[in-house]
């Protein structure tokens, strides 16, 4: 439940155009439902508890890594009174398309060498793996832009007054976004669309091949803070040979060029700002900086955009994180971060990154009751997986999931919440009028109850009168709390290990070992992956020990509650060499980890990156 709405920045900009006149212009945009986000920008971001999981290093800075939802993690912030001087976010694009992940299955430590040998020959992608999707973008252009439309609000009202943000965007949606944030921001506060053009394979012959971005750049006032040292980039060695052609009175090489009514000299060292066409090449899958991430943006990218708008010690903030781009390139630059996305494989994926990199953060999860599973993605799939009886009624309107079988109530409808959209998680008197006066009218005329799931609902007792006040039909409503069956979700993974103290010449300490590892959330996910392929020999093995499925592992010497703090880590990257404490190394994992200090508690990741904590006993 959340604790409070918090205000957005108060209004849209007067005189700008406004989101009605999508109504007017129903025949092109078709944008139904633009006044439903009214409310909801009314009503404010919804403010949830806070969690501290772990903390990295000496965070002087105030460095975030946070999961949740941008909405949320904006309602954090302003309800801290924290400004961001820098927005990057790079938000679904409404593609069409489902991220997934490759989870790659990791060699037996017992056995890597051998299994590295034979592999020698093998490109990546038949090292054994299956995928797990990350995030869904499916949308319709309304819920779509009602949902970027309240996300934006909630971005400006974190934004200092002088603070840029940056909106990367496509052709499959950006022109439209462009016309929210006129509204938000205001059409005077439009700084640049930068085009970001790449070079990837793939020519299609009946049109033009689609190789660029685009990124809407805007201020949240007229004052906007811009680096024009930090814009300024340097001449290309063949830019300088066909441009500087001219001599100045001392013989150098220079460039003189007559500009706004006066000759002006230009150096080659003094470099220029760019133009709003940035040619940047996409990092490929063989490049050092890649993550394994699906939409993963390159750093020079945000090495541009971070230079030229922002300075040292300034925060740059991304809401819809992915990789930890943003942070790592943030954190190299001097700047310090706040990286926030709603998926547990991208705050993972950041943290890592950003240990490699030497940051210091903390790393905070909002208890909003979507993030249960590992992303809403998955927990969608899962919850109707958990719902006994529950399948697809195709008599039934989209609106309702399905139905289930009630030996009295016969056929009973079930409405779940959209965990991806943020509009959809809670139940509020518009959802439950919609409900009673759009959706139940539809049903079968033999229906005599339906299921309303909710995750969030800001006053129950209100909706309960509700229903009874306007509810004329003769169909029964029951309210379920959808947080009592995610509950059921979460399994604890099982290990084995020992521990011994070691003292030799070459070390002096402890040392625990995995002795065998059993996920049955991982093991469910390979057998599922398996079934499809009968007897392939591309069926994955995992051996008895099941250490194949440990992705990392991680020592806490200092506590052995609360805050997690990692004292010795290991990584083990899809090869099977290990990354200790973010150095990658050409050794293959052991099966075990050491510590100087005695360890307290043992942090294991699995490969679709469920955590679990032992605590180590003597
Ligand atoms: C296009 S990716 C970002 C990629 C990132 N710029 C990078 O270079 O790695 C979009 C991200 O938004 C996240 N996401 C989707 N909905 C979100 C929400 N409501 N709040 C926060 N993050 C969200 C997804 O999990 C995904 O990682």
């Amino acid at each position: 439940m959340a604790i409070r709405y918090i205000p957005y920045y108060p209004d849209t900009i007067e005189g700008q155009a406004i989101l009605d006149n999508f109504a007017r212009t129903r025949r092109t945009l078709k944008y139904r439902d633009n006044d439903k986000v009214i409310e909801r920008v009314k009503r404010g971001a919804p403010l949830y508890e806070m969690e501290k999981i772990e903390t990295v290093g000496d965070n002087k800075d105030g460095n975030m890594v946070i999961r949740g939802e941008c909405l949320s993690a904006c309602a954090y912030l302003k309800d801290r009174g924290i400004k961001v001087d820098l927005v990057y976010i790079d938000p679904p694009f409404a593609s069409g398309a489902d991220y997934a992940k490759k989870i790659y299955v990791r060699r037996n430590p017992q056995l890597a060498e051998a299994i590295a040998k034979a592999e020698e020959e093998l490109p990546n992608d038949e090292l054994q793996n299956f995928e797990e999707k990350m995030y869904g973008d499916i949308w319709d252009k309304e819920r779509y832009l009602n949902w970027m439309y309240e996300n934006l609000f909630a971005i400006k009202s974190v934004m200092s007054e002088t603070a840029s943000i940056y909106v990367h965007l496509d052709w499959h949606i950006g022109h439209y976004v462009k016309i929210l944030m006129d509204e938000i921001f205001g059409e005077d506060n439009f700084r640049n669309e930068i085009i970001w053009h790449y070079s990837t394979l793939g020519r299609p012959d009946d049109r033009f091949a689609l190789k660029h971005d685009t990124i809407f750049l805007y201020g949240k006032t007229d004052e906007t803070f811009f680096n024009k040292e930090g814009a300024t980039m340097q001449y290309s060695e063949e830019y300088i040979k066909s441009h500087f052609r001219d001599v100045d009175k001392n013989g150098n090489v220079c460039r003189k060029r007559f500009d706004a009514g006066k000759w002006r000299i230009y150096y080659p060292d003094d470099g220029m700002i760019p133009n709003d066409v940035w040619n940047i090449p996409y990092e490929n899958s063989m490049s050092k900086e890649r993550v394994d991430y699906a939409t993963q943006k390159p750093e020079a990218l945000l090495e541009r955009i971070i230079k030229a708008s922002s300075n040292e010690n300034m925060i740059v903030a991304d809401f819809f994180g992915g990789s930890g781009v943003t942070a790592a390139v943030a954190a190299k630059l001097g700047r310090k971060f706040i990286h926030c996305d709603i998926g547990i494989n991208s705050v993972q994926t950041a943290r890592d990154r950003l240990i490699a990199n030497n940051a210091a953060f903390d790393m905070l999860e909002i208890k909003d009751g979507v993030s249960f599973y590992r992303n809403p993605v998955q927990t969608m799939e899962k919850l109707k997986t958990l719902i006994t009886g529950l399948r697809n009624e195709d008599s039934l309107d989209k609106f309702w999931e399905g139905a289930i079988d009630g030996s009295k109530e016969g056929t009973i409808p079930v409405y779940i919440p959209n965990l991806l959209d943020s509009g959809a998680k809670l139940l509020d008197l518009a959802l439950m009028n919609r409900i009673i006066r759009e959706a139940m009218p539809d049903l079968p005329d033999d229906t005599k109850k339906v299921v309303v799931y909710y995750i969030d609902a800001i006053d129950l007792k209100e909706i309960n009168d509700f229903i009874k006040e306007y509810n004329d039909t003769l169909i029964e409503i029951e309210l379920r709390d959808l947080k009592e069956l995610l509950d059921e979700v979460v399994a604890e993974d099982y290990a084995e290990y020992t521990i011994g103290e070691i003292k030799n010449d070459l070390f002096s300490g402890w040392r625990v070992k995995i002795n065998k590892f059993i996920s049955d959330r991982v093991n469910r996910k390979i057998d599922e992956y398996n079934e499809k392929l009968f007897n392939s020999p591309n069926r994955i093995l995992i051996g008895e020990s099941g250490l194949e499925t440990i992705e990392f592992l991680s020592l806490d010497c200092s506590s052995d509650s609360g805050v997690w703090h990692s004292d010795e880590e290991i990584k083990i990257d899809k090869f099977g060499y290990a990354i200790k404490n973010g150095v990658k190394t050409k050794d293959f994992w052991d099966g075990a980890i050491c510590s100087e200090k005695k360890p307290l508690r043992l942090k294991i990741r699995n490969i679709c990156g469920d955590e679990n904590v032992y605590k180590l006993c003597d």
